[in-house]
């Protein structure tokens, strides 16, 4: 999928706005960084601010050309962590925030982590949990499926066991794993859900026509709100995964 990059940066910003807490554990000595899923390149701008030496990758080319528009003295590259090329090299620590939950080879994925990283290297990451906005997700299942249409998730929530053991099998040793609910603030007001809907489902919505679109979203606003709006604004029901592991 694409990704609308300007609005990733603007309205949907919490979204690296929440990852500065995962700074804080980054090691203190200088370190080189691999930052997966860099998205428009916020938190690797911060990464090489706190002095380390850092390389952020993306599968979207939007998000790097965004990204080296905004930080043209950082490094980006075009790169998939499920395939990737001699361009990634080793780091001593690999970080990712909201990006592991849309990665379907889990596995494939620590392995190629795990090969990239240097004897004692840190994977410190936070993603998707198992339940990650769950009412948001079976609204819009339910209204997919009232039109006939089936809705095949891209995502892959898991739960704090199932993964610590997949951590395990792939030679990391787990430091720290932490599963906890995050509720999240939606900017916009009234309009805030239907533009998360719009950012991050863009495929699904854009298979269905102009009225079915706006009939599904106005179903999901009226069944959503007695559970997530909050008095002036939309709170999705986020949960998380946080983890510290080092490579065995
Ligand atoms: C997330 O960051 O948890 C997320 C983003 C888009 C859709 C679903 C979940």
């Amino acid at each position: 999928m694409e990704w609308n990059a300007k609005k990733y940066n603007t309205t949907h910003d919490f979204v690296f706005k929440y990852g500065a807490g995962l700074l804080k554990l980054l090691p203190k000595e200088q370190s080189k960084v691999l930052d997966i899923g860099c998205g428009t390149g916020e938190l690797t701008n911060q990464i090489a601010q706190l002095g380390h030496e850092v390389t952020g990758i993306d599968q979207s080319v939007n998000m790097i050309n965004q990204a080296r528009e905004s930080y043209p003295d950082l490094t980006f590259l075009q790169e998939d962590i499920l395939y990737p090329t001699d361009q990634i090299e080793m780091y001593d620590v690999a970080f990712s925030n909201a990006v592991f939950h849309w990665i379907p080879d889990q596995n494939l994925l620590l392995k190629n982590i795990n090969e990239h990283l240097n004897e004692n290297g840190q994977l410190i990451c936070e993603f998707g949990a198992v339940g990650n906005v769950q009412l948001i997700r079976e609204a819009f299942g339910r209204e997919l499926n009232a039109l006939g249409a089936s809705f095949e998730e891209p995502f892959c929530f898991t739960s704090l066991s199932d993964y610590r053991m997949l951590l395990e099998k792939n030679h990391f040793e787990v430091i720290e794993i932490l599963e906890y609910e995050r509720p999240t603030t939606l900017k916009g007001g009234k309009a805030g859900l239907r533009e998360w809907m719009e950012q991050f489902y863009t495929e699904e919505l854009g298979e269905l026509s102009r009225n079915q679109k706006e009939r599904i979203l106005e179903n999901m606003e009226r069944d959503l709100t007695p559970s997530l709006w909050k008095e002036d604004h939309w709170e999705a029901d986020y949960r998380r995964l946080r983890i510290i592991a080092v490579k065995m």
